[in-house]
């Protein structure tokens, strides 16, 4: 080593100990995070007591994080990181993808088609939901499954409120001959994401709120597809403008409107790209 120290030949240097990497896409993976990450610190001109700070924050994460408490992935979601990777990998033409959240649960009980997935009454508008499930041409695609999952008018999932039956507001639809599909459940209800610990410290400290606009989750399958995870959101919702962790988009938006037997009904059009 002859040249005096830089930051640049500090760069160069750890770059190099990836260079033999023998999976090249770890390999292109783990160089451009340094890459990043260095150009970040050289921005904002980290300091010694900042750079601890982080890492006392990212152990925070950790070890708040379990299989139902899931903080690493709250944080990808509330910076943006989960919805710029599932929005970005949306084949072209399909309905756009979006972020899972930590709040699916494999195992939900089949449920006939228009049936209700909700299993206690709370007084909630009743809702809805019907739509077309196609193919890039438009072919109807029979015997899709989807998974649908939704928080309760107290904010809570099932999966996380032990005084809502375990499949309350949660049930596996199926797609007719025709790919039509139709469920009832409730009104979406705005709800904040769980901000009890470190992440909720990161949006408090920089004045942001953990309130997600009201959403109905969906994981769409059928054989010879990609599979899809998206949400729709009720157009009527708070926080559509300033969603905690990014998952609105406009063409996800739609009206629940009200009928005359007090039943809100919106249509929600599915399109899967071939595998
Ligand atoms: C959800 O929509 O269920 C969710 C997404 C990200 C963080 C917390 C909850
Ligand atoms: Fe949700």
């Amino acid at each position: 080593m002859t040249e005096p120290f830089s930051p640049a030949l500090l760069l160069q240097q750890v770059l190099d100990t990836f260079e033999a990497t023998p999976d090249p896409r770890l390999r292109e993976i783990m160089q451009a995070a340094v890459r990043h990450l260095h150009a970040f610190a050289r921005e904002v001109g980290l300091e010694t007591d900042e750079r601890r700070a982080g890492v006392q924050f990212l152990t925070a994460v950790g070890q708040i994080s379990d299989e139902v408490r899931q903080e690493c992935e709250m944080l990808s979601d509330t910076l943006g990181l989960s919805s710029l990777v599932e929005t970005s990998s949306t084949p072209d033409g399909a309905t756009l993808r979006t972020l899972t959240g930590p709040f699916y649960a494999p195992g939900s009980p089949p449920r006939e088609y228009g049936a209700s997935m909700v299993e206690r009454d709370d007084g909630d508008p009743p809702a809805v939901i019907s739509g077309r499930i196609t193919g890039a041409g438009g072919a109807p695609i029979a015997g899709a499954t989807l998974d649908v999952w939704q928080n309760a008018s107290n904010r809570l999932y099932a999966i996380q409120d032990p005084e809502q039956p375990r499949f309350n507001l949660r049930g596996i639809y199926r797609s007719g001959a025709d790919g039509r599909y139709e469920l009832r459940t409730i009104k979406p209800v705005s709800y904040t994401i769980p901000d009890d610990g470190p992440v909720g410290k990161m949006l408090e400290s920089t004045g942001r709120h953990p309130w997600r606009a009201a959403h109905v989750h969906f994981l769409v399958q059928a054989d010879g597809f990609l599979p899809l995870t998206t949400e729709i959101f009720d157009a009527d919702s708070d926080y559509l403008d300033s969603d905690a962790v990014f998952g609105v988009a406009p063409e996800l938006i739609l009206d629940f409107s009200r009928g005359e037997d007090g039943v809100h009904r919106t249509t929600f059009d599915i399109m899967l790209r071939a595998a």
